[in-house]
């Protein structure tokens, strides 16, 4: 229990330094031996924390372990926040959005988030499936009942969309952008996903989970043949492993800030941040729903979330769901 406490408070006070800490300075805070603190660091190394250490500086943290719970957890409940107040992990499981709705009807709260290392059977939009092996990318699902109509259900994923890219943009110099609805795009690339499911009646949503899958420590051999020129991951564009736990807690962050926004200002602040954000509006597309095929220009999107597509003859046609691909300027 002892070691527990002290690891506990080792790390607390590397994370809140920038600097290095010194073995005695961190010696002297927790009441132990400088030998101790050396111990208690190699056996957090052997946990997955990136410990930089020098003779003459002390101890510096550099990383936190790949997909920590304990660590989201910690973070998270530091800043009070109700997304992830309840956090549940699965070394593998079907599908993060299964899962999530069968906790939510067992009486799981708002908030409530899943999160596995690998999915057998992950869901992609429109029946499709999503590739989630195991120790690679982040496979999260978030349970909500926000007091909203079904109507305005897409504001969900706009909202989750909106979140994702700015955690991600805050972590890293990518070009990330939004592609209508929610796929999350590197340089036409897909690195991100989210599926939105709702149980509702005419007036009321009872339910919703915000399913997110971001492609981290992918490598291009991961990826079927048929998506390997569409995919990426942040491994592929860097060429660095990245910690995921650092991924998740920023994303779980900015879901609670933009749902908080959503509750208290209305849709108007979130349309206005995925106007901001998104790489789809002023482009033209094509866009697939069921068999039939539409090509115009992406206007804007409306109060609703719909996207406004400007056909060929100057008239308008809203697009509520399908599938849209940019077309580059060669292309008819
Ligand atoms: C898309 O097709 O763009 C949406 C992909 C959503 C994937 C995520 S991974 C976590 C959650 N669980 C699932 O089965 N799907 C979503």
């Amino acid at each position: 229990m002892k070691n527990i406490i002290n690891n506990a408070r080792i790390i607390e006070l590397l994370r809140e330094s920038d600097e290095y800490l010194s073995g005695a300075e961190i010696a002297s805070n927790i009441g132990v031996t400088r030998v101790a603190i050396w111990k208690r660091v190699n056996s957090l190394r052997k946990k997955g924390y990136v410990i930089e250490g020098s003779p003459m500086k002390g101890y510096k943290l550099v990383q936190l372990p790949d997909l920590s719970i304990e660590e989201i957890k910690n973070a998270l409940s530091k800043e009070n926040l109700k997304i992830g107040s309840d956090l549940v992990f699965y070394k593998t499981l079907s599908s993060t959005n299964i899962t999530a709705t069968e906790l939510a009807l067992k009486g799981y709260s708002e908030g409530t988030v899943i999160i596995a290392d690998e999915q057998t059977d992950g869901k992609g939009r429109l029946g499709r499936r999503w590739i989630s092996p195991a120790g690679k990318n982040l496979y999260i699902s978030v349970i909500l009942t926000p007091p909203i109509s079904p109507r305005d259900a897409t504001i969900l994923t706009i909202l989750s969309a909106v979140a994702c890219c700015i955690a991600l943009k805050k972590l890293l110099p990518i070009p990330i952008s939004i592609k209508w609805p929610n796929d999350l795009i590197v340089n036409d690339k897909k690195i991100g996903g989210i599926l939105t499911e709702i149980k509702a009646d005419i007036d009321k949503i009872f339910l919703a989970i915000i399913g997110i899958g971001i492609n981290i420590n992918l490598d291009l051999e991961d990826l079927p043949d048929d998506i390997r020129e569409t995919a990426t991951s942040i491994k592929i564009l860097t060429g660095e492993h990245f910690c995921r736990t650092t991924v998740v807690i920023e994303i779980l962050r900015e879901i609670q800030r933009w749902y908080d926004i959503l509750l208290s200002n209305g849709k108007t602040d979130l349309l206005l941040q995925w106007q901001l954000h998104t790489s789809t509006i002023g482009r033209r597309v094509r866009v697939k729903i069921g068999n039939d095929v539409f090509k115009g220009v992406a206007e804007t999107i409306d109060s609703e979330g719909l996207l406004i597509l400007r056909l060929p003859d100057n008239s308008f046609m809203k697009v509520n769901a399908g599938d849209i691909t940019m077309l580059r300027e060669w292309e008819s």
